[in-house]
């Protein structure tokens, strides 16, 4: 039947694989296609079937299922992998979405459960297949470049730059900027760079669950002096969401040596090899900042429903209108647009004189769960409304348009492999 679901079993105990086969058995719009008794052979066996998704469980002999899970996203990137395990411990979970799963199944599960797991990754994935389906390939190569919104890029243009400035601190900008990045590289097949430009205190490693041992901006020192960027790339971080991440310094006091000068000419080579680098700002209007900001081609700027919030936003305004930057350029990103703190979006969009161009739902729920286990809440929750609005954002940053649930389905970009830039 045309319609089946296509699924894989991957446990190396045969009991429990002949158990889910039997269950799966039962339903007509599922079909088990194969086994597999280890991770090793869940490749093999994956590359060959091209199953619609895989049932894996964690812990095997041979190579264990986060390590099969990884090699598949880049060998068979069409099956999703829903992870099966008995350890129900957040950093089995944060392991498993880092490396590219679906789903998380605790065992024992019931059969409601796994069913109803595999049906969603399914319609997940094809939904995002019909998008990418949309997109006109362009003939003979891969596009390096999206296009940016009223313009068409070249492959070989420059990336864009992107700022995430807010001019009071606390507004969500890390927040934004790390879910931003990872969705445009996800969902909008950019070829993204995550710089944590909050030099002093960047809090880009902790919400990425990056090791801060990690190379880090302060290890370019001699380059940002010199302005000569040669080797780059072997400074960048390579996360498993299939983005590139320049940390900032280790410590506070070693942020006062990177010069704007040196910023300037690090994005401007950075945004050589990167379809997207979005840069997390510091809330300080600095020299450094405004470098920054004069070099981004759409600066987000962040606010709360906060009156010191709404204040500051004024004045930035103000500045932003003294050194020529327009509203196409200052794009007004309205955050946890749903708290009910006695200002109304309306009340903002007076007080400043201007519309709030984009908003983000309020769900501390998500956001604060997936920055205490290090995943973005944009993989660890994609559904969620707050992910939708991410998005929206994303996609209007790059230029493309994206079915967003509650919006009919246009087109959106082309996805290419995660790891295929690398
Ligand atoms: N949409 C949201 N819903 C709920 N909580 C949120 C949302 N956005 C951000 N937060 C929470 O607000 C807090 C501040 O967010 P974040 O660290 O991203 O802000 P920031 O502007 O980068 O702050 P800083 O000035 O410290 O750099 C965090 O605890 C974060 O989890
Ligand atoms: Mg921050």
């Amino acid at each position: 039947m045309a319609d089946q679901i296509r699924v894989l079993i991957v446990d190396d105990i045969p009991e429990t694989r002949d158990h889910l086969a039997k269950l799966l058995g039962f339903e007509t719009d599922i079909e088990v296609v194969g086994a597999a008794a280890s991770g090793r052979e869940a490749i093999e066996i994956g590359a060959k079937l091209l199953p619609d998704v895989i049932l894996m469980d964690i812990n095997m002999p041979d190579m264990d299922g986060i390590t099969a899970t990884e090699r598949l996203a880049a060998e068979v990137p069409s099956a999703a992998v829903v992870m099966m395990s008995v350890q129900g411990e957040a950093d089995y979970l944060r392991r498993s979405m880092l490396a590219g799963a679906r789903e998380f199944l605790v065992k024992p599960f019931s059969s409601d459960e796994l069913t109803s797991s595999i049906r969603q990754v399914y319609t997940r994935e094809r939904e995002k297949l019909a998008r990418i389906a949309l997109q006109p390939a362009a003939p003979g190569s891969a596009p390096a470049s999206r296009p940016a919104p009223g313009q068409t890029r070249e492959a070989d243009e420059p990336g864009r730059i992107v700022a995430v400035f807010g001019p009071k601190g606390g507004v969500g900008r890390t927040t934004l900027a790390v879910n931003l990045a990872v969705a445009a590289a996800t969902e909008l097949g950019q070829r993204t760079c995550l710089v944590d430009a909050s030099f002093q205190f960047g809090d880009v490693g902790v919400l990425l669950n990056l090791n801060p041992k990690n190379k880090s901006i302060a290890d370019l020192l001699p380059e940002l002096e010199s302005g000569e960027f040669e080797s780059l790339d072997t400074f960048l971080v390579n996360h498993s969401a299939g983005i590139r991440v320049l940390l900032a310094p280790p410590s506070p006091e070693m942020a006062e040596l990177i010069t704007p000068h040196g910023v300037k000419r690090m994005l401007e080579t950075l945004r050589l090899s990167h379809d997207l680098v979005v840069v997390d700002c510091m809330a300080s209007f600095n020299d450094t900042t405004l470098a920054i900001l004069d070099l981004a081609d759409t600066v987000l700027t962040m606010l709360s429903l906060e009156i010191t919030s709404i204040k500051n936003i004024r004045l930035f305004l103000e500045v932003a209108e003294q050194l020529g930057y327009g509203s196409d350029k200052v794009r007004l990103v309205l955050n946890r647009a749903d708290s009910s703190l006695g200002i109304r979006v309306a009340d903002v969009e007076h007080s400043i004189g201007r519309r709030v161009d984009h908003t983000i739902v309020s769900d501390g729920r998500s956001v604060v769960y997936a920055l205490n286990r290090g995943v973005p809440f944009f993989l660890s929750n994609r559904e969620a409304q707050v992910s939708q609005d991410v998005l929206r954002l994303a996609s209007a940053v790059v230029g493309t348009k994206v079915a967003v649930a509650g919006e009919p389905a246009k087109k959106s970009a082309q996805k290419k492999s995660l790891f295929a830039w690398r």
